[in-house]
């Protein structure tokens, strides 16, 4: 990813932008008064060619100037529609249409590298950020290549998860995160059951607490390029990525109590030394950039993960998705079928963790 030439100068050209160098490949509009949305339609294809070679791009000095704007852009360069948010793990507030802030989580806290969705039936091909207020120090949205993640991973670790899959729990307590009404959109606790057997999910309530557990896939197959990626919150969902303060209170309040964890597929426990192992895959693949106002980060969710580094000042970043994917067994109309590695499947006999 950190490879800037893979903006030739012909195809600079062609698109009359300049290639900025830097960590993550960026693009500079020749004339700054550019129709942006006529460049988006006209340009699609070689924008989408270069997402797929570098998996993130970033696109600076274009007029985009609101909200607006910026989600006819994320349309104009996609190849199919806007994807609403499943299951969220960390607050976020509507802005309009499809566009959302691209979390509330606390300024001080870092968010893990994840690709979006990745533990539910269905995700966004291609996310877009956009800055509308820049930090006032760090707020980075650091990117990480998962195929190269996938490499790293020494065999005998990745073969176990690409075999057995991840076994995710979720625990939604009306005191502790974000609450199982919210995540599911739903209202009654039939409701919920309901969700979850369509999401081939194990649930159970106990009193107002909903706990449900799926086994899912370790990677994914890309439906445009064919290659392996990782592709999971195993990592990011496990205790052992909590941050010493939070994990100080999950220990005091019971590991079952957490609101997410992640197990082996067959339900062992995830060792420390694999989850370090593979936090420093993440690390290793890692790089970012930093954020000025009017900055559109562009990502192939399958790709390349995404996070934020914690910030000070009033960091604004919008964030729409479009493209949706789906578990090729899952029957969802308009969505492109991708192979995961395992095969995804309702849940068979899964283990109690
Ligand atoms: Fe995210």
């Amino acid at each position: 990813m950190s490879d800037t030439t893979l903006i030739g100068p012909q195809t600079a050209r062609r698109l009359d932008v300049h290639s900025v160098p830097g960590p993550v490949p960026m693009l500079t509009p020749v004339h700054r008064d550019v129709d942006v949305l006529a460049w988006a339609a006209e340009h699609r294809d070689t924008v989408g060619a270069l997402l797929t070679a570098g998996g993130a791009l970033v696109l600076r000095g274009f007029p985009v100037t609101g909200q607006e704007t910026f989600e006819q852009l994320a349309l104009a360069l996609s190849a199919s529609g806007s994807v609403a948010y499943r299951e969220n793990a960390t607050p976020r507030s509507h802005v309009a249409g499809n566009t959302y802030t691209s979390t509330d989580y606390p300024a001080d806290r870092t968010i893990y590298a994840h690709n979006e969705n990745s533990h539910t039936l269905s995700w966004p091909g291609k996310l877009f950020f956009y800055c509308a207020t820049p930090a006032a120090t760090g707020g980075e949205t650091p990117v990480t290549d998962c195929r190269a993640v996938l490499r790293r991973i020494p065999g005998h670790i990745r073969d176990r998860f690409l075999e057995e899959g991840w076994l995710y729990r979720r625990s939604f307590s009306p005191r502790l995160g974000i609450g199982w009404r919210q995540a599911f959109g739903v209202e009654t606790p039939d409701e919920a059951h309901a969700y979850a057997a369509d999401s081939w999910m194990d649930a159970e309530f106990d009193g107002d607490r909903l706990v449900v557990r799926y086994r899912r896939w370790a990677a994914v197959d890309h439906p445009g390029t064919g290659e392996p990626v990782w592709f999971n919150h195993g990592t990011f969902f496990n205790q052992a990525s909590l941050e010493p303060e939070l994990r100080r209170f999950a220990t005091a309040l019971g590991v079952g109590r957490l609101p997410y964890n992640t197990f082996h597929g067959n339900g062992d426990p995830v060792s420390d030394e694999v989850v370090d192992i593979l936090r420093k895959a993440y690390e290793a693949e890692t790089t970012s950039f930093t954020w000025e106002r009017g900055d559109i980060l562009m990502i192939d969710n399958m790709l390349v993960a995404h996070g934020r580094r914690p910030f000070t000042g009033e960091r604004r970043v919008l964030v729409t998705m479009t493209e949706q994917m789906a578990a090729a067994a899952t029957e969802l109309p308009g969505a492109v079928a991708v192979r995961t590695i395992p095969q995804a499947g309702p849940p068979v006999d899964l283990p109690a963790v």
